[in-house]
């Protein structure tokens, strides 16, 4: 499980990155929003508890790594007036079993993970889960997989002594998929006090692909901020 590399350094250098623009962006799409949201990856809870904040929506995060789920528990833990809010669904999102149909599905920095298979049968069980109406939002950025490059430093955080660095270079970029190599480093000064890598996979389909995918599983397009896309089910 490539998880248990990258999990210790994932609150350290997202809670900096996507996630004060999502914090703003992401609101007053979920205006109105009263009775319940999928959040579909929750990872480590960073939109799950900004959720529930901003909504007094009931909340299922649905989150596949047990890893990334023992932190958004810790997370919940710290907040027990939520616990009572938010339930936690350790399954991946085609697995997803609900028993009413939900209001809003909230999607943040995780379809870069989903192969492009897994993708297009996704969209009609998120459907069939979907209240008439509903909304489904996600991160979107589009233009494809980035070009083959070298190693370079995405982001940087110092903890104690220590300085967490995560680096990334991609290997090879073909269709809507590209193969990246991450280098997650702890150092104390010069001195390397661990480093493990991972090589994996993301995909970034362009718009016409994703247009055609939910256009076809019975969704119409919303009006979002740059950074987002909006559908609702016909
Ligand atoms: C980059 S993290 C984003 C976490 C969180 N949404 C955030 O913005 O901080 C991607 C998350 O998607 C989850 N994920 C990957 N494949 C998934 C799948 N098939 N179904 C549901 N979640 C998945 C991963 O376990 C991970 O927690």
């Amino acid at each position: 499980m490539t998880d248990f590399v990258s999990l210790p350094f994932y609150d350290l250098l997202h809670e900096n990155g996507h996630v004060p623009g999502i914090r703003e962006k992401l609101p007053p799409l979920l205006t109105g929003v009263r009775r319940s949201i999928l959040e579909i990856g929750a990872g480590t809870g960073l939109i799950t508890t900004s959720l529930a904040d901003w909504t007094p929506a009931e909340i299922f995060a649905l989150e596949p790594s047990a890893g990334m789920r023992g932190v958004l528990l810790s997370r919940l833990t710290a907040r027990p007036e939520l616990l009572k809010r938010v339930t936690v669904l350790p399954c991946d999102a085609l697995s997803v079993d609900l028993a009413e149909p939900i209001e809003a599905m909230v999607m943040i920095n995780v379809m870069y993970a989903l192969e492009p298979d897994y993708r297009r049968r996704l969209w009609p069980v998120l459907a069939a889960h979907l209240e008439p109406g509903g909304l489904l939002v996600f991160t979107w950025r589009d233009g494809g997989p980035p070009a083959p490059r070298p190693l370079e430093e995405l982001e940087s955080r110092q903890v104690g002594r220590h300085t967490y660095t995560v680096l990334s270079e991609i290997l090879e970029s073909e269709g809507e998929a590209c193969r990246a190599r991450y280098l997650y480093r702890i150092t104390d000064g010069d001195r390397v006090v661990d480093e493990e890598e991972i090589v994996g996979h993301a995909y970034r389909p362009v718009r016409e692909t994703i247009e055609g995918e939910l256009t076809g599983a019975g969704f119409v397009r919303a009006d979002a901020p740059d950074g987002l896309l909006a559908w609702r089910l016909a």
